[in-house]
């Protein structure tokens, strides 16, 4: 059966917001050299888009962490089904997110990189719930706070569907 979908960010919003982070991280980072890591496979699009966008010489690295399964809730479980292929000692890293939910994996994930001694590490979150958060994380660029609803589109999935949809949408369910 089709899911209802209704839309929450229009197409037109979520690219005016990308371009709006890109230009704060351009200023922040200027002609540092930014090393973006995008995690699979939520972060695809928000992280295209904003190496595309900003100013600064800009790197791409991908790494993919177990997440919900083909559900909508939180494990709490979290481990690494690809880790990066490049070392981030001394880089300037930005761990790119689609959505901050319990905050679990970012958690997780923001310890493990600190200890790779990265020159600087910063997270970056197209969406974020803050009513949801469980583990405090301290993001660094937040696109949208959202209400408790579950997204897709932007990447985002609900049971690997809806990634495609060039805007933010929440499945009725
Ligand atoms: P957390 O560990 O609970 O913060 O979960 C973060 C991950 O869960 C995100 O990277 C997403 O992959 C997934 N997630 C959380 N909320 C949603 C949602 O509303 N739609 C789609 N995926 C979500
Ligand atoms: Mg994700």
């Amino acid at each position: 059966m089709a899911d209802r979908i209704s839309v929450l960010i229009e197409e037109e919003k979520v690219q005016s917001r990308v371009n709006e982070i890109a230009r704060q991280i351009s200023r922040d980072y200027k002609d540092e050299e930014v090393h973006l890591i995008c995690i699979l496979k939520g972060s695809l699009f928000f992280t295209a888009d904003l190496a595309k966008r900003i100013e600064s010489p800009v790197t791409v690295d991908f790494i993919s962490v177990s997440s919900y399964g083909d559900g909508t809730e939180s494990s709490g479980r979290i481990k690494i089904i690809k880790d990066l292929d490049d070392n981030i000692a001394g880089k300037n890293v930005i761990v790119v997110e689609d959505i901050i939910d319990s905050g679990r994996t970012l958690s997780f994930l923001m310890e493990m990189l600190k200890v790779r001694g990265p020159k600087s590490l910063k997270l970056c979150t197209f969406l974020n719930k803050p009513e949801r958060r469980v583990v405090d994380v301290d993001v660094d660029y937040i696109g949208f706070d959202i209400p408790d609803k579950f997204v897709v589109g932007y990447g985002m999935d609900y049971a690997q569907k809806y990634r495609a949809l060039p805007y933010i949408g929440v499945v009725e369910l």
